[in-house]
């Protein structure tokens, strides 16, 4: 987070409050989450993102995506700061309504959503379902009917670009297991499909092309493709479809290498986009110009979070050719952040309790779990002193480490610990090993 500073005595603080403190009141492991942070990286979607739309679309929607991390507290936080939610399972879905979001602005996805969890999503109202398949199709309006209600959907289409950090192909083929396919002719059809029943409203198409994307070429062609069906389905089934969204997958920077465009410079890109592509297509009665949303997660919330954790051995290993590397074990890893273990992915870190002027030490920072892929920080260079008991921080965690987090080797999870003026509140608790315990059924 940008409120992380070196006190007079060394020590990393967040949001006025330090390390030290913070690991006394809460223990480590721990995220910790700078508050204000977060809330204006979703402010800067909502307003800098959202404004160059206004002149093309009448503005653009901003869904954050819970997927990369939710609980009540950042539900409450994303209402407040004016977005929309976006919700892939039952479970989300309940955080949503606990935290009182405001039913209208959630998205509900999922290529598998049970009848309890569409039947959840209906009686709270949202504002609108994503369909993934023709069975879904029937699913939903199956309980639609049931209940009574008319549900308001949209399609997901499978837009044939495949998109990640600075590449994007595009295919013909579209051979994974979201969404229907735009080539074949399915997404036409299912929006016949949709349109010939009473209890679903069809409210926009969808598409996501991956994730952390860092330029907006596989935006452009999914945008000229969803825009491409809009206008078809406005010609030829005389269906005015008022939204498009473009999904999620905005990059954030994990190390120095990265550089994401900011929410800002990616409207106005995203903006002329649509812009240009809306003219090619004209503007018929049902070709009106649809309004444009988008779904991010990590460029929101990855950034805003760092994980706390205390040192615990350290080992020197011989390399074989004049160098050593320590390995500098923590009381996490892989059961808080799978996220080097399964995709390789890059983190860093720095020593946080104190400063240091030791000479420079190779080290890889790896967790206590019995696996040598336990990695936390694969390279990096820590201060020769570092000693059991040091704290250090992993930056930019926010997105899919709690989200994606384990019990693995019966590990509790850590807490979840909002900063914000100097004061720490925790919003989601630490588990116990009773936690753990409790779900065990003794007496089988
Ligand atoms: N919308 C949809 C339909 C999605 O499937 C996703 C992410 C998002 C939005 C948000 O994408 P974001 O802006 O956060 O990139 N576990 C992986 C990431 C999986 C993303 C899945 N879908 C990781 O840790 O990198």
């Amino acid at each position: 987070p940008e409120s992380v500073r070196r006190d007079d005595e060394g020590r990393l603080t967040v949001a006025g409050l330090d390390v030290v403190t913070l690991a006394h009141e809460v223990g480590t492991p721990a995220y910790v989450i700078d508050e204000d942070d977060f809330r204006a990286r979703a402010r800067a979607f909502r307003d800098d993102f959202a404004k160059p739309f206004d002149a093309v679309t009448g503005g653009a929607d901003v869904y954050y995506a819970g997927k990369a991390f939710l609980c009540t507290a950042v539900a409450k936080w994303v209402a407040e700061e004016g977005l929309s939610l976006d919700v892939c399972s039952g479970g989300e879905l309940a955080v949503a309504r606990r935290a009182g979001f405001p039913a209208e602005r959630v998205g509900f996805h999922g290529n598998n959503k049970s009848l309890d969890e569409i039947r959840a999503a209906l009686d709270y109202g949202v504002g609108r379902i994503v369909l993934d398949s023709f069975t879904e199709i029937q699913r939903v309006a199956d309980v639609a009917t049931e209940l009574g209600v008319v549900a308001p959907v949209m399609l997901r289409v499978t837009v044939g670009v495949e998109a990640h950090t600075h590449e994007f192909i595009a295919t013909g083929h579209e051979d994974q297991k979201f969404g229907f396919s735009l080539s074949g002719g399915q997404a036409f059809e299912a929006a016949r499909d949709v349109l010939e029943r009473d209890s679903l409203d069809l409210r926009g198409l969808h598409s996501h092309i991956g994730s952390q994307i860092f330029d907006t070429g596989g935006f452009e062609m999914s945008a000229r493709r969803l825009i491409g069906l809009h206008a078809r389905i406005a010609d030829e089934l005389g269906h005015h479809s008022p939204e498009i969204d473009l999904g999620g997958g905005f990059g954030m920077a994990y190390t120095s290498q990265h550089t994401p465009l900011s929410p800002g410079e990616l409207g106005e890109q995203l903006a002329d986009i649509v812009g240009r592509e809306l003219k090619v297509v004209g503007d018929g009665d049902l070709r009106q110009v649809p309004r444009v949303s988008i779904e991010p997660g990590r460029a929101i919330v990855g950034p805003s979070t760092f994980t706390l954790y205390e040192v615990g051995t350290i080992k020197q290993v011989d390399l074989g050719d004049g160098h050593t590397r320590a390995y500098v074990s923590v009381d996490g890893g892989m059961s808080d952040n799978v996220r080097p273990a399964l995709y390789e992915a890059d983190y860093s870190c720095t020593l946080a309790d104190r400063s240091s002027e030791a000479e420079p030490m190779l080290a890889r920072v790896v967790g206590k779990h019995c696996e040598s892929g336990d990695i936390v920080v694969l390279d990096e260079w820590l201060p020769a002193d570092l000693a059991p008991g040091d704290l250090i921080a992993v930056p930019g965690t926010g997105a899919y480490c709690r989200a994606l987090s384990s019990q693995y080797n019966h590990t509790p999870r850590p807490p979840v610990v909002a900063v914000r003026d100097g004061e720490a509140r925790v919003i989601v608790r630490r588990e116990t090993i009773d936690d753990l315990l409790a779900l065990d059924v003794a007496e089988s």
